[in-house]
Formats: structure tokens, sequence, C-alpha cells
């Protein structure tokens, strides 16, 4: 049986400041925002869960406590929800604590991305791994970091999740340089080169990494021996960069819909698409849309 038969855990890294979300995230971690009635990192979490993953690995900091409190049982506040009969909240607050094994590692220093992943290696034995990231939520019939695990099953390559952004975006993110692989149902690409946040005119496409990754544990002796890069930080992209030179990465295009839960309008329209999904809500939240928007 080859090492990437099995994909079982999944690293998503929350140490990350949320300068973006301030100043909601002062003192709440922006992975505890809401989206709908649930935090961010709940949607993720359940990605994994809805993808067959087993464990996750949280990278956190000190700030960052009631992330894991959020997955574990609250005792206090399920008696008080059974004593006052309220079956369906019971269900939703011990759901979330049974979903998953986690276990958290602590990131004693903000030396980015790449840095989280490498705190994570000695949890990660011989085999393929995901990476979520806490910003991206997807909406899409196959979950996203599932569509990367098909191709990294059937491949034996690790796999990035990437998706079209505006060209007045690609500064955002890592973005690669496609080879066509397979351009049926789903696009694989070859990636011959991936740069992090490059300048609009200096991008090789408007394929950008939306926060999926599937990787081999090898991306930890490239993790070990890159220098910080851009903004003085270890980037991951750089890591996957000298992977796709020496054994080759392969990029998926993501099916589905992407919400930068960073960015000010995607988080917002990812509340609205997600409570719109809700039967409870959904009526009456269009019918009030809808005024509001002709007024
Ligand atoms: C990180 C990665 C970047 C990727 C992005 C996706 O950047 O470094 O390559 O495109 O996530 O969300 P960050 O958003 O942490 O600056």
């Amino acid at each position: 049986m080859t090492k990437q038969a099995f994909i079982t855990k999944s690293i998503i890294p929350v140490a990350g400041l949320g300068t973006r979300s301030l100043p909601a995230s002062k003192t709440i971690p922006k992975e505890m925002l809401p989206v709908h009635d649930k935090p961010t990192v709940q949607y993720i979490v359940e990605e994994a869960v809805n993808s067959g993953l087993e464990h996750i690995v949280f990278i956190t900091n000190r700030d960052k406590k009631s992330i894991e409190d959020h997955f574990d049982y609250n005792l206090q506040l399920e008696a008080l929800l059974a004593e006052k009969n309220k079956p369906e909240l019971l269900k939703a607050v011990r759901d979330v604590a049974e979903y998953i094994s986690i276990v958290s590692i602590r990131q004693k220093q903000q030396k980015g991305l790449g840095h989280a992943i490498l705190c994570a290696k000695d949890f990660i034995h011989d085999e393929y791994f995901a990476v979520m990231l806490g910003d991206d939520l997807f909406f899409s019939p196959v979950p996203g970091i599932r569509q990367l695990m098909d191709v990294a099953v059937q491949t034996g390559k690790s796999v990035i999740g990437v998706m079209e952004v505006e060209e007045s975006n690609v500064s955002k993110y890592g973005i690669i340089d496609p080879i066509v692989v397979d351009d049926t149902d789903s696009m694989i690409y070859k990636v011959r080169n991936i740069v992090e946040k490059p300048k609009q005119h200096e991008a090789p496409s408007r394929l950008a990494v939306v926060g999926r990754y599937v990787l081999s544990d090898k991306i930890f002796d490239y993790l070990e021996t890159i220098s910080p890069s851009v903004d003085g930080e270890i980037q991951l992209t750089d890591a996957i960069q000298r992977m796709a030179q020496n054994e080759g990465v392969l990029a998926v295009k993501i099916q589905g819909e992407r919400f930068d839960a960073g960015d000010r309008i995607e988080y917002l329209l990812a509340n609205i698409h997600f409570a719109l999904q809700d039967e409870r809500l959904a009526e009456q939240l269009t019918t009030r849309l809808l005024s509001m928007l002709q007024k």
C-alpha cells in the first residue's frame, strides 16, 4: 500500500493575528467570528469531517483558547439545555465536541504560514496530510479538500487547490504558473512555478492558491531549509515551489463557491449565503433583502 492511500490528518493553522477583521477580532479570535450561526472555523472542521479526515491539528497561540473550547464538551451548558428541554440546541453544542479527534500545537512565534505547518512536523509521519486555511470557506457538492484528496490518492502527488481570481487581486495570493494536464471534468494542472503575492504585472496566471493543500511529509524537509521571504516570513509557497521543481506538484481547480472570510464584503456575503441555505430563515431573509435593496 502506498503512503498516500489514506489521508487522515489535517493541519488547520489558527495562530494568525486577524488584522483584516479588526476591530471585531480584538478580543475574539477571527476564527470564532460567526458566519450565520457557527464560528467560521466550524465550517472548516465540518469540511474535514465530511471529507473523511480523522484527526485535526490546530496550530494555535495563547490568545486562541476559545477555539479549543468550542470543540470540547461544555457540561454545564449541556446540563442547562437539558433542564430547559432544548434538545436541538443540546445536540448542536454536543455534536461539535464529538466531530473528530483534535490536538493543538502552539506556534510560539509568528514566523509565517510555512513555520506554522512546520510546528506540526512531529505529528505527521510517513504520510500525506491536508492543510486547510481558516479564511477560505467553500460551498460545494464535494467538499473542497476532498477534491484534492481524490487527486492525491490517484496520482501519488502533492496537490494544491486553486481558483481563478480577478487580475486586481493576484497580489493577495500564491499564484501558480500552470501546465494543463487534464481539462476534462476537473481541471488539473502541473505546477511549473508558484509565486507568493506577485505584483499584478508579474503574476504568471490568475490561478490563485485558495487555502487547501494535500502535501507529502517531504514538505518538512523544504520548510526546514528555506529562508524567510515575503513579509519576512517563512512561506509555505516557497517550500511548495522547491517541491514542484524536485518531485512535481499538481494543482486542482476547486469546483464550487468560495468566500474569503477575512474580506469585509465576502464575509457579509458568506453570512447571507449560508443563512439562505437555512430553510427556517430563507423566505423571510429574501423578502427583507429585496426590500432593503429596493430602497
Ligand atoms: C496564504 C498563502 C497564500 C494563499 C492564501 C489563500 O496567504 O500564503 O499563498 O493564496 O493564504 O488564502 P495569507 O492569506 O495567509 O496572506
